[in-house]
């Protein structure tokens, strides 16, 4: 493999196991197998979809991809190196380079802080030198939004716009690779587009790796070139989204499609397929 074709973030049969609580006095905590031998990658520059239904394991993916959590089992590689077992240098590096966006971008702002304060906590926190007024003017510039909004509070944004802010605040510490839970299923309809449009456009400018992970065949469809599709624990299938959502190879995988396929019209009106 020449460099250029190693994944930059890679899971290997990763396997990650819950201890749920006792069910009888005696006898072992049950376990419950949330992810089975998963085998992710994305390479640099690419954007990669993860669907599937409730429960299947996405979200907890997504916390071995941010280094949230240690899989029981299984390689967690970043750039090619085993993050879990790696020097702090290259921790700290790891930890610059993936960041998430979240569902939900009114949770996950502190209400009492200034947008100002809230964009300057990760640089202060990952220990980020520079000139951080100049750092937070260049993010916000490339997520739309003015320096008018850096006194304002989160309650003063629109769904939409405040999407944007955390849009910004994972870009701040330069990342390699933006991961986004469901960045759109709590914004309108109407806006939804917009900030899919934005995050295209922001891996394409900054050459950023997404991983976008979404119940939406449409959303994932508009912005990702390949999809991985999750099943109870596992990976059913992977492939380009028009092959997987208009002919699925795997029963499994099929199933999935056929249940969420409502409609064959994507967001602005086109037809997806
Ligand atoms: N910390 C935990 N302790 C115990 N069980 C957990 C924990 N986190 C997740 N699970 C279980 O692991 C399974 C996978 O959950 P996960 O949140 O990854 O699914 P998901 O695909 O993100 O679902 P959704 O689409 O609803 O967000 C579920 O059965 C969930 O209950
Ligand atoms: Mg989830």
């Amino acid at each position: 493999m020449t460099p250029s074709q190693i994944p930059i973030i890679q899971t290997i049969g990763v396997c990650q196991e819950y201890k749920l609580p006792r069910t009888s006095l005696f006898g072992e905590r049950p376990v419950l197998a949330a992810l089975k031998n998963v085998d992710f990658y994305a390479m640099e520059g690419e954007s990669v979809g993860i669907v599937g239904e409730s429960g299947a394991g996405k979200s907890t993916l997504t916390r071995i991809l941010v280094g949230m959590e240690k899989p029981s089992s299984g390689s967690f590689k970043f750039k090619n190196q085993e993050v879990w077992s790696s020097d702090d240098e290259f921790k700290a590096e790891f930890r610059r380079s993936v960041q998430m966006v979240l569902q939900n971008p009114r949770s996950s702002f502190d209400p009492r802080m200034t947008i100002a304060q809230s964009l300057l906590q990760p640089l202060k926190g990952l220990k980020i030198g520079g000139d951080h007024q100049k750092r937070i003017h260049e993010v916000l510039d490339q997520v739309g939004l003015g320096v008018d909004s850096l006194k304002k509070y989160p309650y003063e944004f629109s769904g939409g716009q405040l999407q944007r802010v955390a849009i910004a605040r994972a870009l701040i510490p330069n990342p390699k690779i933006l991961i986004a839970d469901e960045p759109v299923s709590a914004l309108d309809v109407s806006i939804q587009a917009q900030v899919l449009n934005l995050l295209n456009d922001l891996v394409k400018d900054l050459n950023l790796t997404l991983i976008l992970i979404t119940h939406d065949l449409s959303v994932v469809s508009y912005v990702t070139t390949r999809v991985a599709i999750m099943v109870n624990g596992e990976i059913a299938e992977v492939d380009s989204p028009k092959a997987l959502f208009q002919n699925p190879k795997s029963t499994i995988a099929k199933s999935f499609v056929d249940s969420v396929l409502t409609v064959g019209k994507g967001i602005e009106g086109e037809s997806l397929f």
